[in-house]
């Protein structure tokens, strides 16, 4: 059998043909452009969007040379909400991202109202710019013409998984999954539903709100002419990326946390039940499917791999790779430790007026005592997250399952390992979220996924004590940057 897996990220939109057992027979990926018209607002074009996917996906099936596909799945950048005409099927101006933090204003009146503790009780998430609630009332209250489609029922908002659906269908289905569903802030992540309290307090209609199903439900199917693709192949998963990288990683039970390491890190833990944490984290929905609804706990890391570039950049070195190779040549960082708090801390430490800090530096520091610092930092705000969820799901989480671009610096890993006191295991292919839907398509297809994205496996080599020194010079460094 063989699926056909989008994952539609903010800076790319990948396709690729696999079968069940993780063989990859085609890939295609095209780059997004990102707009940032004012100081702290992006978006991206919604047509855009479409044509980048529909472009990779006839690249794809033209590489499968009529082999047929059996299922379509999409894996794709959540928290993005885009409006459109269902009469025209045009958009309402360009989709908003969820790095958009136009609606910063709106979510800090909401929260001094008194509101956070009631959004975050049904939604997992505390109010932030970030989540689309927010940004469809700026939508609604900005954007020419939108309220009166709104009023005539023609108006369609939805994350980037309902817009392609939509457009994948010809405009037949207007749907999504739950765990996109539940990165909205509209969505009562205990009754599977949207709610009317919510819209209430964020000032949005939910008409124009698709329907919510289950990550493995058959969605719709290909309409004749939209794409290369015949007609009538079914969308068989659609899943918010990080939860499609957890699964993609082979997670099904409590236990093991997932890490992504990109421009920042997302950490993703299923949990036993619904939980709230206690430690800075977010409650979201990982997935739906068959046996049932599974939990997770997220946090997000603003500046993780990123550290290492602007390292790089500040000590004039060239990259990260030049960062990497240099901080090999020193056994410790000696004390001196840097947090790249570069746009404030986010997860679990939530300060936005921390502040970039190296610390602990020495007349015998050197430029390789600061590059191992820097990859000391990534790992160190990782390993932050880690015990930030194992406190909260009061569970010992036992291992840690890494993607994204870092996640091949070996000596990255290894460090991660060392601090953790656990063991690492990095995947075998950069594209884990789109395997992840890929296997939650097969599942639905009644397919054994057979595939294994475990690649190399790391065990500390650190004694105990050694790393719980540096973890609490660390926490020091912490405190420092937030002071
Ligand atoms: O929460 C936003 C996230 O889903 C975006 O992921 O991979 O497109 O940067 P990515």
């Amino acid at each position: 059998m063989l699926v056909l897996a989008i994952d539609q990220g903010t800076t790319n939109t990948k396709a690729l043909i696999v079968d069940e057992t993780g063989h990859i027979h085609a890939h295609a990926a095209t780059p997004s452009r990102t707009d940032y018209p004012h100081p702290g607002w992006a978006e991206q074009s919604a047509t855009a969007i479409w044509e980048d996917t529909r472009s990779v996906m006839d690249a794809v099936a033209a590489q499968a040379g009529g082999r047929s596909i059996d299922a379509i799945a999409i894996s794709n950048q959540r928290e993005t909400i885009v409006a459109w005409d269902a009469q025209t099927g045009k958009p309402v101006g360009p989709a908003i991202l969820w790095q958009c933090r136009r609606t910063a204003p709106e979510c800090a009146a909401l929260i001094a109202a008194g509101h956070n503790d009631a959004v975050e009780l049904a939604t997992g998430l505390g109010i932030n710019p970030m989540f689309p609630a927010s940004k469809l009332a700026w939508i609604i209250n900005n954007r020419p013409g939108a309220r009166q489609l709104a009023e005539q029922g023609r108006l369609r908002a939805g994350t980037v998984d309902s817009w392609l659906l939509w457009n994948l269908t010809d405009g037949a289905v207007f749907a999504t999954d739950h765990s996109n569903a539940s990165r909205t802030q509209l969505f009562d992540t205990s009754t599977l539903a949207w709610s009317e309290t919510l819209a209430e307090i964020f000032g949005t209609p939910t008409a124009c709100l698709p329907q919510p199903l289950a990550s493995d439900a058959r969605f719709g199917e290909t309409a004749a002419g939209v794409t290369g693709l015949p007609a009538g192949i079914p969308i068989h998963a659609m899943m918010g990326d990080s939860h499609a990288a957890l699964y993609g990683h082979g997670v099904r039970a409590p236990g093991t946390v997932k890490a992504t390491y990109g421009t920042g890190s997302s950490l993703m833990t299923l949990t036993p039940k619904r939980t709230a944490s206690a430690h800075g984290l977010s409650g979201t929905i990982a997935w739906t499917d068959t046996s049932g609804t599974a939990y997770a706990l997220e946090g997000n890391i603003l500046v993780s791999a990123q550290a290492a570039s602007f390292m790089a950049n500040l000590l004039g070195i060239g990259d990260a790779r030049a960062l990497s190779d240099l901080a090999r040549t020193v056994d410790t960082s000696d004390g001196v430790t840097f947090v790249p708090a570069l746009s404030g801390l986010a997860a679990p430490h939530w300060n936005d007026h921390a502040t970039g800090t190296v610390a602990g530096m020495t007349h015998g520091t050197t430029p390789a005592h600061v590059a191992r610092a820097t990859f000391e930092a990534i790992a160190m705000q990782i390993a932050d997250v880690f015990e930030a969820m194992q406190s909260d799901v009061g569970l010992t989480l036992d291992g840690l399952r890494t993607d994204g671009g870092a996640s091949s610096n070996e000596f990255l890993m290894q460090l991660q390992s060392d601090l953790l006191q656990c063991p690492v295991e990095s995947a075998v292919v950069e594209e884990v979220s789109a395997l992840g839907a890929a296997a939650m398509a097969f599942g639905a297809l009644g397919a054994t996924w057979r595939a294994d994205t475990r690649s190399k496996h790391f065990d500390p080599a650190m004694e105990p004590a050694a790393a719980a020194a540096l973890r609490a010079t660390w926490q020091d460094a912490i405190r420092r940057a937030c002071s």
